[in-house]
């Protein structure tokens, strides 16, 4: 008889033996042909007879189950099942998989043991885990530690403006106090982070809305969501997007801020969601979903947004442009008349600050019209809007009759995580990291 005959007819005699004792005890399992678990394996033995790998795996009580390669009669002795790790069971045609027939313990409940996270337990095990106690090894350095998932469940930390309005940030973390952002520092309104354990966490980011304008509303922020690993003791800059400000019914509004992460100190950036436009006449354009504001006269490539209007009809935008990462916005001055929209930028206070320079808002002749802090330009009063702050700055969009503040831009270190365009609700940015159990 060849090992695999005698090997199917074993498994049948199993399910009958187990089925006619112990109903309680009966664990038969269905081996998965040409499928196996990648990435577990802990011990490899070579046996006579597949039935043997049943045996070797029982006198480990670290062994979930084990992948089996047919044609050289090697068991592969794994500390996971395929429920914990779907991700890692792939198709295989030298390999079949199996799980432990019995005594496997369930996933967590031994130091021996440890899982990863709660969400593993869960997947393993396939029921709640409120109320019990698991040995986690969160940060997958062979430390693992009895605690229950409630509590690692209650790591989150979001990052606002700390109570900070208009063109300036926050200059001390008094709003935090009692939160996990306690010990954040804060320095030129930019807040400094320390990641405290190595995990996963999902974020979701919202730059800053843009001021309201005549009878028009302001462009909402760009909305971030996604999920990334950090390793304790890496250091992010954060700069939370301030709205922009409004005179209220009959004027235009300033151009909200982008929120900012940025790994310290090289500043390479983790993600920046862009804030919207100010309204004018026609509402602000939404913090955008690409690199590029939104509107006419969006900045590109980290820079800041342009003015449009059309000097030969007297359209001269007195507002400033939002700022990118790396350049400032600004003003419109043409002395040039010629017909058509015509879009420039000249350097003024107006225009929002790069992240680079400091972020802060654009200044405006009278303190209601400064840009949100995070780059957003100052509006005008009358009826020109500001651009929002972003990756790249958002612009000033004006022809005859006619404004709208442009969105900024938003980036993200990861392509899959996923931006909407002007998904976030109105108000100021906040950015959130919450622990992926
Ligand atoms: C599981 O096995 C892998 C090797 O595949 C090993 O790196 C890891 O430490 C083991 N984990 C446990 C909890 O035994
Ligand atoms: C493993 O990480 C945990 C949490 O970060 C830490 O408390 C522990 O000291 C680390 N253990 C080792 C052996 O590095
Ligand atoms: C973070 O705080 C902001 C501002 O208070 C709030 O709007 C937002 O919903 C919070 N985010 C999360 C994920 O709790
Ligand atoms: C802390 O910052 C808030 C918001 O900017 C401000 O209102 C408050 O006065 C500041 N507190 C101190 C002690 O500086
Ligand atoms: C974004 O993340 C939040 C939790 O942080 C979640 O409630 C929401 O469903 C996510 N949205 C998308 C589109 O994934
Ligand atoms: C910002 O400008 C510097 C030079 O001033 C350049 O090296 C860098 O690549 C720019 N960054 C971006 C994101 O465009």
């Amino acid at each position: 008889m060849r090992w695999e005959n005698l090997f199917l007819f074993y498994l049948g005699l199993n399910c009958v033996m187990t089925f006619s004792f112990a109903v309680d005890q009966c664990r038969s399992e269905v081996n998965e042909q040409e499928m196996a678990l990648e990435g577990f394996v802990f011990k490899k033995i070579l046996v006579p007879a597949p039935f043997m790998c049943d045996v070797e795996c029982e006198k480990e009580i670290t062994c979930q189950s084990y992948n089996y390669i047919v044609k050289e009669n090697i068991c592969e002795l794994n500390n996971r099942t395929k429920e914990a790790r779907p991700e890692n069971f792939r198709r295989d045609p030298s390999r079949f998989y199996i799980r432990r027939l019995a005594g496997r313990v369930p996933l967590g409940s031994i130091p021996e043991l440890p899982a990863q996270s709660c969400h593993e337990i869960r997947a393993s095990e396939g029921r709640e885990t409120k109320g019990n106690k698991y040995w986690i090894d969160q940060a997958g350095n062979g430390t693992a530690r009895l605690g229950s998932c409630e509590e690692s469940m209650r790591a989150w930390y979001n990052f606002t403006t700390l109570g900070a309005t208009k063109r300036h940030g926050p200059d001390n973390s008094t709003g935090y106090r009692g939160t996990g952002c306690e010990g954040v520092q804060v320095k030129g309104g930019k807040q400094e982070w320390t990641v405290p354990f190595t995990g996963r966490f999902h974020l979701e980011a919202c730059g800053a809305s843009g001021g309201r304008g005549l009878s028009s509303a302001g462009g909402k922020g760009a909305k971030i969501n996604g999920t990334v690993r950090l390793e304790k003791g890496v250091k992010l800059v954060i700069l939370v997007g301030q709205r922009g400000s409004s005179r209220g019914s009959g004027h235009s509004g300033s151009g909200g801020g982008g929120t900012f992460v940025l790994y310290s100190p090289r500043m390479r950036p983790l993600l920046v969601a862009g804030g919207g436009g100010g309204g004018g006449s026609q509402n602000g354009h939404p913090g955008n979903d690409q690199v590029d504001g939104s509107g006419n006269g969006a900045g590109s490539n980290g820079e800041g947004g342009l003015l449009c209007g059309d000097p030969a009809l007297a359209m001269h935008p007195d507002s400033g442009s939002g700022a990118g990462i790396n350049g400032s916005g600004g003003c419109f001055k043409s002395a040039s008349v010629q017909s058509g929209q015509l879009c420039m930028k000249t350097d003024c206070e107006k225009g929002g600050k790069s992240f680079i320079v400091g972020g802060e808002g654009g200044k405006a002749d009278s303190a209601d019209c400064h840009g949100g802090f995070g780059g957003g330009g100052a509006c005008d009063g009358d009826g020109y809007p500001g651009g929002g702050g972003g990756y790249s700055g958002g612009g000033v969009d004006s022809s005859e009759g006619w404004s709208a503040g442009g969105g900024g831009g938003s980036f993200v270190e990861n392509p899959t995580w996923i931006i909407i365009k002007g998904g976030c609700d109105e108000g100021d940015g906040y950015v959130s990291f919450t622990r992926d159990n």
